[in-house]
């Protein structure tokens, strides 16, 4: 992939070296997150179908992953088509966008890259093969450029000498390379902002235990590994100066979605007196969606709630919910912080007046 702008204050080679992504040219190659942190295998999808397949079981998340590798999944559905011009093209695939667009409800990236695809594939002549693929390339290309931008504007905010708890996994992982919240825990430490990173498991699916701390001993970078509950508690104990995640989707009013467990943080650094930064490229902005109440919450298999790594342990005939998003309201942000610039306090017209 083409590199974008880079900070010199950053060994890009030494702090992003994972890459979740890979296009060969006839396939897509996802690095299995179900499989980590103790096999680092790619699972190779040959069509679109086997995309949507693959961000539904979460061997490929994080919303700007997913949008990436639906991009990618609307290339493979042209695979076996054969087209005059590119809106031709689009009018055969269309069922393949929404079984892609289908897959998961929450992070708005998603749908965002397969309208970026239409778009193209639309207004494409002969040579729509290329114009999609290029397409496809470029939505990666500008998510990479776009979290090495928040990394910079996001650890402008965080004083020397400061700890930092994060949730979830927002890095190299969730991303085209380098990531939102943990680009921005990768900056504030290359610059000496950051003494302290905290990461909680999230569970139930741990992409916090399994991701995060695992991504983060790949750069060199100590972390600390936490149990979910016990964050109030460590932000109260003064280890904590800023909380720090990405987003799924922001609405219209400045409400944030995020993994499960996002909310009781915002509260808890509220209660506190510490910050809360949400980190996201402008392509998890979602102006259409006035407030939080609107945005679908992904329910999942509670399955994964009755059992730890495979194993039951939960008796026989428990219920269980699993809903794996929540929503921050604006009210409790300090900062969203996206390629374009940061907005402080956020609510309605701070979020209008950024992106229109
Ligand atoms: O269910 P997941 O693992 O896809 O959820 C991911 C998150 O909630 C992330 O915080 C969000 O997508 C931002 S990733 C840069």
């Amino acid at each position: 992939m083409e590199t974008p702008a880079a900070n010199p204050a950053i060994d890009y080679a030494r702090h992003d070296r994972i890459r979740p992504i890979r296009w060969t040219g006839q396939m897509l190659e996802l690095l299995d997150q179900r499989r980590l942190p103790f096999e680092v295998e790619y699972l190779g999808c040959a069509t679109s179908d086997e995309v949507a397949a693959a961000i539904h079981a979460l061997a490929v998340r994080g919303a700007p992953a997913i949008g990436i590798a639906a991009a990618w999944g609307a290339v493979l559905a042209t695979s076996d088509i054969e087209a005059e011009d590119g809106a031709s093209a689009l009018a055969l695939i269309e069922p393949a966008l929404q079984r892609l667009n289908a897959a998961r409800p929450t992070a708005v990236n998603l749908a965002w890259a397969l309208a970026r695809m239409r778009r193209a594939l639309a207004g494409a002549g002969r040579d729509w093969r290329d114009v999609l693929a290029a397409e496809a390339r470029a939505i990666e290309t500008e998510d990479l450029a776009a979290n090495r931008r928040m990394g910079e504007l996001g650890a402008g905010l965080i004083a020397p000498g400061s700890g930092v708890l994060t949730h979830c996994n927002t890095g190299s992982l969730a991303t085209a390379g380098f990531g939102t919240a943990l680009g921005v825990i990768r900056a504030g430490v290359a610059q000496g902002r950051i003494d302290r990173v905290f990461a909680g498991e999230t569970r139930p699916w741990m992409q916090g235990s399994r991701l995060t701390v695992w991504e983060l001993q790949q750069d060199g970078i100590d972390a600390t590994l936490i149990a979910d509950a016990a964050a109030s508690h460590l932000i109260r104990d003064g280890q904590v100066d800023w909380v720090v995640v990405g987003a799924d989707r922001i609405c219209a009013n400045g409400d944030v979605a995020n993994k499960i467990g996002t909310y009781q943080l915002a509260i808890s650094a509220r209660h506190h007196g510490k910050r809360f930064m949400v980190v996201a490229p402008s392509s998890t902005v979602d102006m259409d969606t006035a407030s939080g109440d609107l945005i679908e919450i992904e329910e999942r298999d509670p399955a994964e709630l009755l059992g730890v790594a495979g194993s039951r342990t939960v008796a026989e005939g428990i219920r269980a919910w699993n809903p794996v998003f929540d929503v921050t309201p604006a009210g409790l942000i300090d900062a969203i912080v996206t390629e374009k610039g940061i907005v402080e306090q956020p609510d309605e017209a701070s979020m209008r007046a950024m992106f229109g």
